[in-house]
């Protein structure tokens, strides 16, 4: 089913720290599951997401680098955490911590995608906003390649890779980390 690209409003949806976002892709991306909050919060019906791709929810904020990064990684077998700015149906957007899994069937092959998504602390926004205004920026003057480069070149000044850079700074800690893994091991 297609749907018409919403026009962004500016206006950020408060998500509730609590609760977490799930869905669940095919290997090509195409939605296959969402949970009860990922339809409130985006604002589809579950009938408009199951079938569509996990790109009806991309603002144009989002620097193509990071999927680029996300995509490589969970093709070739590795889980990674990444920080996302959403696009809900009505036009206004969500921050969100994600955890990106794989699922394999028992051949070992990859089946599924999981995404465990929750609420951007203030600070893990304040951190990425910035970075990604810069490679989007970069995307518009020269390439995707450009700025993956200039991310290669920040990180390697912080001697990190881009997982490890998200995992310090924005992966859950504490009560809400137990949480979060609780969630996890029940869709494993
Ligand atoms: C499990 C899973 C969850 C995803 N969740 C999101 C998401 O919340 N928001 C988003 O913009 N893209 C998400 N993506 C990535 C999209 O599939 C897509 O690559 C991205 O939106 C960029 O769109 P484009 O490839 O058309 O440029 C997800 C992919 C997978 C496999």
């Amino acid at each position: 089913m297609s749907v018409s690209r919403p026009i962004p409003t500016g206006k950020e949806i408060k998500l509730d720290a609590k609760r977490f976002i799930v869905s669940k892709t095919d290997t090509a991306g195409k939605i296959v599951y969402g949970n009860d909050y990922f339809s409130d919060i985006s604002g589809y019906k579950e009938s408009e997401l199951i079938g569509a791709p996990h790109n009806i929810l991309r603002h144009p904020d989002m620097p193509k680098a990071i999927f680029y990064l996300m995509w490589q990684h969970l093709k070739s077998g590795r889980n990674i955490m990444a920080v996302v700015k959403n696009l809900a149906k009505n036009g206004d957007h969500y921050w969100v911590v994600t955890d990106f899994d794989i699922k394999r069937d028992q051949a070992g092959n990859i089946r599924h995608y999981l995404a465990f998504r929750q609420a951007a602390p203030k600070h893990v926004v304040a951190a990425i906003e910035p970075i990604y205004s810069k490679l989007l920026e970069i995307e518009d003057e020269h390439d995707m390649d450009a700025s993956i480069a200039y991310l290669e070149g920040y990180l390697e000044e912080k001697r990190m890779n881009y997982d490890q850079f998200i995992e310090e700074l924005a992966k859950p800690k504490g009560l809400t980390g137990m949480f979060f893994a609780k969630m996890k091991k029940m869709f494993a």
